[in-house]
């Protein structure tokens, strides 16, 4: 029998070694929905779901940051329809959520080249990241229309423009100096990086924060993954010798 939820969640408390930050790559809503002879966006909504879980899942285990990868730069190339729907339960998720989150005490960050969302889902962002601005407990990262390497680009050329303008000297880059120019500034790197659906692949999700990460891939497709999912994920996480390239302890 699998060990209860609420004895797996005490385990891992009890154990200490909570990741500070996990990131997760939510996979597989369409195949999920494919099973079930429904269409894709039946599965992005169930996929909502499945947030909402992670999010109390972070919370009750004591994780201080998650980082959801909500739509890539690539995923605008989807049919219109695909990508509509997906907006769509974006300001849903909002409406619905924002002022839960806030009592949660759980702070909205949104990341990702958000100039081209359309005005509704712009102000939804905006919205949610006002009116969470006060939480402490948990950190959760949004990321939208976003892209690992674009974020690189867009580190590079502000690192430039600062070198051109005089306010940083070319030997003063350090890896410091790169950090705080990505949309995680300030944010610890993901210590566990989740991908569901069984895909081996960073699909250009957080290409520098993840240098030191542990990955862990779920079969579940993301619409089944709940928060004893979660728990198992980081249970896993506490059996890992984590060496960041030195010798164990
Ligand atoms: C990947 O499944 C999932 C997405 C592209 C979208 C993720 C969106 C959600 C979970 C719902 C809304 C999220 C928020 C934060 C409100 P896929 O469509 O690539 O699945 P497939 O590989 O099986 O086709």
């Amino acid at each position: 029998m699998t060990e209860p939820q609420s004895a797996l969640l005490a385990r891992i408390r009890v154990h200490g070694a909570v990741p500070r930050h996990i990131a997760i790559i939510m996979d597989g809503n369409g195949r999920w929905a494919r099973e079930r002879h429904m269409p894709r966006a039946f599965g992005h909504r169930s996929g909502m779901k499945a947030v909402r879980e992670v999010v109390e899942g972070a919370l009750e285990a004591g994780v201080e940051w998650l980082s959801l990868f909500a739509f890539s730069q690539e995923n605008w190339q989807r049919p219109e329809t695909e990508v509509s729907a997906l907006m769509s339960l974006l300001e849903e998720y909002i409406a619905r959520e924002a002022a839960e989150l806030a009592q949660q005490g759980v702070r909205v960050f949104v990341h990702g080249d958000l100039s081209r969302l359309s005005p509704p889902a712009a102000n939804a962002v905006k919205r949610v990241v006002d009116e969470t601005a006060t939480g402490t407990k948990l950190g959760l990262n949004l990321f939208i229309s976003y892209g690992g390497r674009a974020e690189l680009v867009r580190a590079t050329r502000q690192l430039a423009a600062d070198v051109l303008a005089g306010r940083l000297g070319v030997d003063a880059i350090n890896e410091e100096e790169i950090s705080a120019r990505l949309y995680t500034a300030g944010c610890p790197d993901p210590d566990l990086l989740i991908r569901t659906s069984g895909e081996q692949r960073l699909s250009n999700f957080l290409l520098w924060q993840v240098a030191y990460a542990e990955l862990y891939i779920s079969s579940l497709f993301w619409p089944d993954f709940d928060r004893g999912a979660l728990y198992e994920a980081i249970a896993d996480f506490q059996r890992r010798d984590r060496r960041f390239g030195k010798v164990s302890t």
